[in-house]
């Protein structure tokens, strides 16, 4: 893609996200904390807008229209996001409030019925938080042992260590695809066929991965895997689980309630088919189907653009970023044309602290986030309370890093000016 090409893309998509038109602190606004939450574009806010003028009714159980279209527009995004990311089947696509509802869900499910004592959980030191307590509480009920790989010298999952630590007593393997704090890009499908040559299950936090590039769970072949829709253009409170069937259909219930049963007896009961099994209550629907329309929206854009794209964006900015020799960036290097580490820098600049760099850059109209990004373990290995972070999206232009650069460089100016 040229450089041409790339400013056509982001010029493309931006008048379809109302909320990037807007002025903050009296400068255009340049949105850079894409890690923490994506915005919404039209298609995705009308889709929700449409379900509630239009549709508003609940799923799978009455027999009135609005009831139909309701349950047909939610089961069709489910149909969306089981093709997005190419399931074998629409039953292996469960939909959560977030990822670490699904992790949770596969924690208590199959993790409680499952672990034994003395079994091995391997994670990575770089794990969000969602993918650590949840096993930490596991393995406080059934007697299983935690295990981490740690980094390389480069801030990368470090293979070897993981291969030193994987043996036949591991049981599970979970792990992130793409870190929100260092940026690599872990290795999961050579992570997933060592772990499954030792009898382990494997599941893939994919909440940074998804939204960027494309994603085949079954070429990946993947046990589990985990997103958000709110990094990838959807409302909040609407996530996924994928799973394999076998796997889904040997685990337990999460939750009770209405949706997710066959039959209800007063002393027992039976319960519904996949998915429903794990869907109890009355679903986000509206948030479902929202999901559904940023999955589209994704798609029409075509993913391994988006990806391209933001490669193109992580060269130039790194490029920028190393004109500046006070900052500490952590995680790899991009290469020259910026692939091998996602769209995204997490930085310190000595003597300060994370939290004044972002509200300075919020005077200027840059929004980047600070402070430990729910990986508290990883900033204390790095040896830092916290780093600022810029994380781009599709959306984002060169000239919205040229102002993060810019107000980076009058950050360390006034600070400098203070400090002499
Ligand atoms: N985990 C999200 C982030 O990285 C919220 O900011």
């Amino acid at each position: 893609m040229t450089i041409a090409q790339e400013r056509t893309l982001a010029a493309k998509v931006r008048q379809d996200f109302p909320i990037l038109h807007q002025e903050v602190n009296g400068k255009p606004l340049v949105y850079l904390d894409n890690a923490a939450t994506s915005q919404k574009p039209l298609a995705v806010l009308n889709a929700l807008r449409h379900y509630y003028e239009r549709d508003n009714a609940n799923v799978h159980r009455g027999a009135h229209t609005l009831s139909v279209r309701a349950t047909e527009a939610y089961e069709g995004a489910r149909d969306k996001v089981a093709s997005f990311v190419n399931a074998a089947s629409r039953q292996e696509i469960v939909f959560t409030r977030n990822a670490s509802e699904a992790i949770n869900l596969v924690a208590y499910t199959w993790g409680l019925n499952t672990l034994q004592p003395g079994d091995e959980i391997i994670l990575s030191v770089m794990e969000h938080h969602s993918n650590i307590v949840p096993w930490q509480l596991i393995a406080q009920k059934t007697g299983a042992v935690l295990k981490h790989v740690n980094l390389t010298e480069t801030g990368e999952l470090d293979l070897e260590h993981f291969q030193q630590l994987i043996s036949d007593k591991t049981k599970l393997v979970s792990v992130v695809h793409v870190s929100n704090t260092l940026g690599c890009i872990n290795p999961v499908e050579e992570i997933i066929a060592i772990a499954h040559r030792h009898g382990a299950k494997v599941l893939i936090d994919a909440c940074q991965s998804v939204p960027h590039m494309p994603i085949d769970v079954q070429a990946m072949d993947c046990d589990w895997l985990v997103a958000s829709g709110h990094k990838m253009c959807a409302p909040t409170g609407i996530g996924f689980l994928y799973g394999k069937l076998d796997l889904l259909m040997a685990m337990p219930p999460f939750m009770g309630g209405g949706e997710m049963i066959a039959e209800v007896f007063l002393d027992h009961s039976t319960y519904a088919e996949l998915p429903h099994k794990f869907e109890a209550g009355t679903p986000a629907i509206g948030e479902a189907i929202s999901l559904g329309a940023a999955v589209d929206y994704l798609s029409n854009l075509g993913m391994d653009k988006i990806h391209a794209y933001e490669e193109e964006l992580t060269a130039y900015l790194f490029k920028q970023l190393h004109g500046i020799p006070e900052l500490k960036v952590y995680g790899p290097q991009p290469t020259e044309d910026g692939k091998g580490r996602a769209a995204l820098a997490s930085f310190t600049l000595p003597g300060l602290d994370s939290s004044d760099i972002s509200a300075l850059l919020d005077q200027e109209g840059v929004a980047i986030r600070s402070g430990h990004h729910c990986t508290q373990p990883l900033h204390r290995i790095l040896g830092v309370s916290g780093t600022a972070r810029a994380s781009l999206y599709f959306y984002n232009s060169r000239e919205d890093i040229d102002a993060f650069i810019t107000a980076l460089k009058d950050t360390i100016d006034f600070f400098g000016n203070i400090m002499d």
